[in-house]
């Protein structure tokens, strides 16, 4: 087997323990790799959870408004590393006196896959670098299992740059103030699609959350297409989840062999 076969059909083994498969049940292998396009979806959970409007950003203080002297400042970004520097720049959000590290990107600029998280948690802060906790570790194996690679075959971001205290949930006003640098961030990136990583994610970039109903349908976000998946963290909570990761991942794969 050539080497990177034989590092695919690793990674993808990998991915199969991850969703807690341990044992053959046939003597033959079945390519899911190969399973149409039209093959109906796996069975979605009955939840309760449904996409909710989202709550308007509470009233700013006076002084300038945060949001759009946050607007001029990614509009004047002409480039990833100047849109980095006007964010280092940007005073305006309380999250950056409590971080270490702004946390801005990783992977590579440019890629077809754009995956937007929600916020650094301690490693992120730690590190300035997203997803590189528990829960990228595990992003990582799911990307790896449809033979995509953070170093040459991914772009990734957050919704908010600085670690929220305690890794609370973003604030409504938080994501209204830097959403201008993340819409911006993706006009600069110009992926072929975007991922959306979790709630919070789709709240700023669709508007609605309720991730479980969300997950798994295309959708549209900064004029790019746009698959809300179960954040990886989710993931770790509820292992049972990753069936329907599994199913978003292989859509994923489906869009970008077929697009
Ligand atoms: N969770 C996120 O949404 N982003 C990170 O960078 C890490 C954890």
């Amino acid at each position: 087997m050539e080497s990177a076969e034989y590092h695919s059909a690793l990674a993808a083994l990998a991915w199969q323990i991850e969703l807690g498969a341990d044992e053959c049940i046939a003597d033959a292998p079945v390519n899911r790799y190969a399973v149409p396009a039209s093959a109906p979806r796996a069975a979605r959970p009955k939840t309760p959870d449904t996409p909710q409007a989202v709550a308007p950003a509470t009233a700013m203080p006076a002084g300038p408004d945060p949001v759009a002297v946050a607007r001029d400042a990614a509009a004047a970004a002409q480039d990833l590393d100047g849109l980095r520097a006007a964010l280092a720049a940007f005073d305006h959000c309380e999250l950056k006196r409590g971080a270490r590290n702004l946390v801005f990107s990783d992977g590579q600029p440019g890629a077809r896959v754009m995956i937007v998280g929600e916020a650094p948690g301690r490693d992120e802060d730690m590190q300035g670098k997203p997803f590189v906790g528990r829960a990228g570790q595990l992003l990582d194996k799911m990307l790896a299992a449809i033979n995509l690679r953070r170093h040459d075959s991914v772009y990734i971001t957050n919704v908010l740059p600085w670690r929220p205290p305690q890794n609370r949930d973003p604030k409504p006003e938080e994501v209204a103030m830097m959403q201008p640098f993340l819409n911006r961030h993706i006009e600069l990136a110009n992926p072929d699609v975007l991922v959306i990583a979790g709630n919070h994610s789709c709240q700023a970039l669709l508007g609605k959350r309720g991730i479980t109903r969300l997950r798994g349908d295309w959708t549209e976000a900064q004029g790019k297409p746009a698959l809300p998946m179960f954040h990886p963290a989710y993931l770790l909570r509820n292992p049972a989840a990753k069936r329907e990761a599994w199913a978003d991942l292989l859509s994923l794969q489906a869009r970008l062999r077929d697009g």
